[in-house]
């Protein structure tokens, strides 16, 4: 029996990861990187501080900048982002994903958010969906997926052990972190990179509550 359901926010709940992408692009070329929506993969999921290093390795440039130019180069990304942010409203929300959180509800499964982003409380909170959930676990005090931490947190958060509960992602990193933590998880993407999923749908539209309950229970 499953307790719990642990939502990912970027790439599940909201398209905030295509916002994610283009502020990377565009910090990324002002200082003469290019990344594309191939590399922007494995950005998904992972934290701010961990993306940039990834992208400025990708560049051959991870010994270029200090510790403080890094935290300045993550800070103007994050500047840029939170701009992007200010265009969500509950219409944002993906298809299929408020009946699917109502559906839980009702049925008595409780509900935690298992983001990476430190601006998960204003994007649930744009999206109208901050009292559709029991818990946020607060990105500051975990490790990056693909390490566990998030959905330890979540799962502690509403009181129930990770194995009584189900984790869903859009990331490969995410998948992963799902996962060591010992729990299952329903990826929302393309098989190519979500290949490790239980229970994989191309998009939240195809997101059933009784469906992804009755496959786990
Ligand atoms: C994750 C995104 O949810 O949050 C990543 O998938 C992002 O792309 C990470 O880097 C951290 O987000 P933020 O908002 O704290 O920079
Ligand atoms: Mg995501």
């Amino acid at each position: 029996m499953i307790k719990g359901i642990l939502l990912d926010l970027d790439g599940v709940i909201t398209e905030t990861a295509e916002y994610h992408y283009q502020a990377w692009k565009q910090l990324a070329s002002e200082i003469g990187i290019s990344i594309d929506r191939h590399f922007n993969e494995c950005l998904k999921g992972v934290g701010r501080m961990d993306s940039l290093e990834l992208i400025l390795r990708h560049g051959g440039v991870a010994e270029r900048y200090s510790t403080e130019e890094k935290a300045a180069l993550a800070e103007r990304k994050n500047r840029q982002y939170v701009a992007l942010l200010k265009n969500l409203t509950p219409d944002h929300v993906l298809p299929g994903i408020r009946d699917f959180l109502r559906d839980a509800r009702a049925d008595g499964m409780k509900l935690g958010l298992a983001s990476a982003s430190k601006n998960a409380r204003t994007i649930m909170n744009a999206l109208d969906l901050t009292q559709s959930i029991d818990f946020i676990a607060d990105a500051a005090v975990a490790r990056s997926k693909p390490a566990p931490d998030i959905f330890l947190l979540a799962a502690e958060g509403l009181g129930l052990s990770p194995e009584d509960c189900i984790g869903i992602e859009d990331a490969e990193a995410g998948i992963k972190a799902i996962h060591a933590a010992g729990m299952k998880a329903v990826g929302i993407g393309d098989a190519a990179t979500l290949h490790e999923a239980d229970l994989l749908l191309g998009d939240t539209g195809k997101l059933n509550y009784n469906a992804v309950k009755n496959y786990f229970c």
